[in-house]
């Protein structure tokens, strides 16, 4: 198989490049490196530093002629998105319609595509938990909103253009190689920050919970989807909230972290209680989430033990 990572240089592509190398696939990897870093992609991995918006994105996909593209490439900030919804939309949605584009125009069959969605700023703040795909979208920021238009424009272009689709909702996705230095992440955060010994605050009481899934089952419900032919949009998550009070004593420990948390504002945006219902991918790909919570966190601490930074 031929397969293109958009972000394949990212936390979450990084991970699938690896997982496509291991089972054979020929790789190409189209990153910008504006969060990613070549440092992520294993020895000889084919690299294109290209923004997706890039007219040139059309030439690559002609002349490399992929199966299959997992588009994991976007603008990943809520809060950019909230401050410039512009720039969002232009990688988001302009630059997805651009990898689009460039699939429908190479020769032969389209490839398959996998768009890598969010669940957690998907359905606003949903009264059922966890929230099943049948809610109605309802996004709270502009990010979310650029992702829900993408799923929205899918269907039309298999419609139109023939390229088959499949859509996975991420919860909150963490893992080695995520980026400790941004404002999401907290697994990255709080354990980059703990190991060095340094101060951590908590926003807002603690109490908010999120549906925290480890990267490695995320890999692999992307690659049942490419195999697969549902269409979803699926969630992807483990149906279970942990709040943040619970996720700092959890990594604390492992961190062997003895200091107090801080307690800060809320942050405007930030939703109060999230988890996904993802019966319909199990049901449908046979796809589980393998990894208990504590033993993905124990990974993911000493893989930032072991590359400080
Ligand atoms: N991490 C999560 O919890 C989570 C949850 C839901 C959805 N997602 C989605 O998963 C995907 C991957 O996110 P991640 O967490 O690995 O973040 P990441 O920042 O590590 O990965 C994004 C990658 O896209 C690249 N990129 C950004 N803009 C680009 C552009 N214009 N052209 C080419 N490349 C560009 C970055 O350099 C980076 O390598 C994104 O689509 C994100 O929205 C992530």
């Amino acid at each position: 198989m031929k397969s293109i990572v958009t972000g394949g240089a990212g936390f979450i592509g990084s991970h699938l490049v690896d997982r496509l190398i291991d089972e054979g696939d020929e790789v190409l990897v189209i990153d910008d490196l504006s969060s990613g870093k070549e440092a992520n992609l294993a020895d000889g991995v084919r690299l294109e530093e290209l923004s997706i918006t890039d007219e040139r994105v059309a030439a690559v996909v002609a002349e490399f002629a992929p199966d299959r593209v997992f588009h994991a490439a976007a603008q990943i900030s809520v809060s950019v998105s909230a401050r410039e919804p512009v720039t969002d939309a232009k990688t988001n949605i302009l630059g997805t319609l651009n990898v689009l584009d460039a699939v429908r125009n190479a020769p032969g069959e389209p490839a398959r595509f996998t768009f890598v969605s969010t669940g957690g700023a998907m359905y606003g703040e949903p009264d059922t938990l966890p929230a099943p795909e049948s809610l109605p979208a309802d996004p709270g920021s502009p990010y979310g909103a650029s992702k829900r238009a993408i799923e929205v424009y899918l269907p039309v272009y298999e419609r139109l253009f023939g390229i088959r689709h499949t859509t996975l909702r991420l919860a909150n996705v963490f893992g080695p190689r995520q980026d400790p230095h941004g404002e999401a992440g907290v697994v990255a955060i709080f354990s980059r920050a703990m190991l060095a010994g340094g101060e951590l605050t908590i926003f807002g009481d603690g109490k908010d919970e999120r549906d925290y899934v480890y990267v490695g089952d995320v890999v692999d419900a992307l690659v049942r989807s490419a195999e697969s032919g549902g269409v979803g949009p699926y969630n992807v998550g483990t149906g279970t909230g942990t709040n943040v009070n619970d996720l700092f004593g959890y990594l604390a420990e492992l961190c062997e972290y003895t200091r107090p948390a801080n307690y800060g504002p809320p942050r405007a945006g930030d939703i109060g209680k999230i988890s996904l219902d993802s019966s319909a991918i199990r049901r449908d790909l046979g796809w589980e989430p393998q990894t208990k919570l504590i033993d993905g966190l124990a990974t993911t601490v000493a893989w930032f033990r072991d590359n400080p930074g």
